[in-house]
């Protein structure tokens, strides 16, 4: 047996065993789009997913892409150095235009326009300030700046949304410039930045720069959905905002916002913008039509996510439930057991309810939970649904809140 084999079967003890043990709970295969799906031929409604406008389905959003797909097919074979297309250019400036910033620079993936845009910075003169429960994406664009001949910037991470935390960073750091990357809403946990403060630290220190990946609060937050920076009133404070079109857009790619210079050098500097292939226009006409949804009604879609996820939080807390940290549309069910949060996905998806669990690593061992992310997709009978489903089996599970007392 070669040594990859060898590997591959070592490290993959742990998740074979799940398997033989039919609790194996991921890639489970959808068969078709859409909040409400099915599995194995089952009905399931998903409560794991980040379609928070519920738009992705949308007859509308479905048209766009129908007609990219005649005139521009599926693919562009090349990236965008040399396959760039008007519509590209047109979405880039109206997301511009609708952020607030002077420009806009769309890549395949938010994966890649954060690790593009660290990369396209961090140098040896650069101080990497990260929130220690920082996005995969924010992790994989600092190491591999941090492992890279010529670039090696500093790295520091900074306790979970605290700016004092960041404020010390700051003041020890060894190098000229500091580039602090924080979320606007963290995913696994629904909480919030305290973005005021950090944009108050970040403006104390000479040569700080902010960015904010807002992947979950883009079209979540603030009243017409620009995210956390309208929430706060923060807009004109942040010089470099990183978003998706994999939640609230109804599809796939990266959003990268900033000042003309900042993204035309970051569009000839991104390897993982240069190297890769460009964005389907099928995809780009698709969060092209939810962008037209937003500039014409975003008001009314945000409230309806908000009143439907006011209710799912009013009543999971009225069952006892332990929602962690969160303060948005994103409430994780915490098991604090990795079997609870194993058998409680397993009981809910018998039941057409499907609640993914995330287990250690993904977070510490004692914070395993479920991921329950209310969308305005959701009716009120999916939620009520899940509410009954949570209790019953909360309670035979004895799930923190719903424990029996003996
Ligand atoms: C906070 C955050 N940033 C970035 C990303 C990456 O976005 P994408 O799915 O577009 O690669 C995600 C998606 O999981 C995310 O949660």
């Amino acid at each position: 047996m070669s040594w990859i084999e060898e590997k591959a079967k070592a490290e993959l003890e742990r998740i074979r065993e799940a398997q033989a043990k039919q609790v194996y709970p991921y890639f489970k295969p959808f068969e078709t789009g859409g909040l409400h799906t099915s599995i194995d031929g089952k009905p399931i409604v998903n409560f794991s997913s980040n379609d928070y406008l519920g738009l992705t389905t949308h007859p509308k959003v479905i048209e766009a892409a129908k007609k990219a797909v005649e005139r521009y097919a599926c693919g562009l074979s090349s990236s965008r150095v040399q396959a760039t297309t008007v519509e590209h250019i047109a979405l880039e400036e109206r997301l511009a235009a609708y952020f607030g910033f002077e420009a806009c620079l769309v890549f395949t993936t938010g994966y890649q326009a954060m690790v593009g845009t660290i990369m396209s910075f961090a140098d040896r003169d650069t101080t990497l300030a990260l929130d220690n429960l920082s996005h995969a994406c924010i992790l994989d664009g600092t190491f591999m700046a941090a492992g890279t001949p010529l670039r090696q910037p500093e790295v520091r991470f900074f306790n979970h949304n605290s700016a004092r935390s960041l404020n010390r960073v700051l003041t020890n750091r060894e190098r000229k410039n500091a580039m602090v990357l924080i979320e606007g809403i963290y995913s696994l946990d629904g909480d919030e930045a305290p973005i005021q403060e950090i944009v108050e630290v970040c403006e104390s220190h000479e040569n700080t720069v902010l960015v904010v990946d807002d992947a979950h609060g883009s079209g979540t937050l603030g009243k017409h959905g620009r995210g956390i920076l309208e929430k706060t009133g923060l807009e004109g404070r942040v010089p470099i905002v990183v978003s998706t079109f994999s939640k609230t857009f109804g599809g796939i790619g990266g959003i990268l916002l900033g000042s003309r210079d900042v993204i035309d050098h970051v569009k000839h500097a991104a390897r993982s913008f240069v190297f890769s292939a460009s964005l389907p226009v099928p995809i780009v006409a698709a969060a092209s039509t939810i962008l037209s949804m937003l500039e014409d009604d975003a008001e009314g879609l945000v409230a309806e996510l908000h009143e439907k996820a006011a209710y799912m939080r009013r009543s999971l807390l009225e069952l006892g439930l332990d929602l962690g940290m969160s303060t948005t549309h994103i409430m994780p069910v915490m098991c604090r057991d990795e079997a609870k949060a194993m058998f409680m996905h397993i009981a809910l998806l018998e039941n057409g309810v499907m609640m993914v669990p995330i287990t250690y690593p993904g977070v510490k061992k004692g914070e395993e939970r479920l991921r329950l992310n209310v969308t305005r997709g959701h009716t009120r009978e999916d939620m009520d649904k899940a509410l009954d489903l949570l209790e019953t089996y909360g309670r035979a599970f004895e799930i923190p809140g719903l424990e029996s007392a003996r």
